[in-house]
């Protein structure tokens, strides 16, 4: 093992475990992905991620029942990474669950070769924000009225890493 692999396994909270999404997960993300977005992506748009090669399908799971608590999804192509979704069970907000799946894709990213992060975000997500911006991530752009159901504009962020 790697030493910083052996790093971001100590950051795993006793009783999760983070791991690659499976098919069987699929019943627990969608519930997440409901509670969490006006729009939420369709168990189609999740599938079709596990045929997609330059897809990155992450979880968080709650050892003591196997629920899935947080995930994320990314794509990687060359030396960049785009952030497609990440979503907590809102039970389980504010206890560090995103912040470790955001350490996590900057990890993989870094062993993978990647240089840049990237994502949009709603303009009036301040929490999402927050949790970048404390990684890093720079706002460089908007994307005008990007989300379908409300007008909002998507703010476009980034972080370069060496
Ligand atoms: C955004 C989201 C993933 C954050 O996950 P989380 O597990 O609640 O976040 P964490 O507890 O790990 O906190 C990480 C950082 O987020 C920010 N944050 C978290 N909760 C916050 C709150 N209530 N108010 C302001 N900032 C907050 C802080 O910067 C925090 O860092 P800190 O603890 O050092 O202050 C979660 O709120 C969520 O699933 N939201 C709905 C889906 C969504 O909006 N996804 C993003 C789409 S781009």
């Amino acid at each position: 093992m790697k030493a910083d692999e052996a790093e971001d396994r100590r950051r795993i909270p006793e009783g999760l475990t983070y791991r690659p999404m499976t098919m069987d997960d699929l019943y627990d993300v969608l519930e997440i992905e409901r509670l969490s977005f006006s729009l939420p992506w369709t168990p189609d748009m999740f599938i079709v991620e596990f045929g997609n090669d330059n897809s990155c399908r992450r979880v968080i799971v709650d050892d003591s029942d196997g629920s899935v608590l947080a995930y994320m999804i990314y794509w990687t192509v060359l030396d960049e990474a785009h952030l497609m979704s990440i979503a907590v069970h809102p039970d389980r907000r504010g206890q560090g669950l995103g912040a470790l799946l955001i350490e996590n894709l900057i990890a993989e990213g870094r062993e993978a070769g990647i240089t840049i992060f990237s994502l949009e975000v709603n303009v009036r997500n301040s929490v999402a924000i927050a949790m970048y911006e404390r990684f890093g991530f720079r706002g460089f752009g908007l994307r005008k009225k990007y989300y379908e159901d409300t007008g909002d504009d998507a703010l476009l962020m980034e972080l370069k890493i060496s």
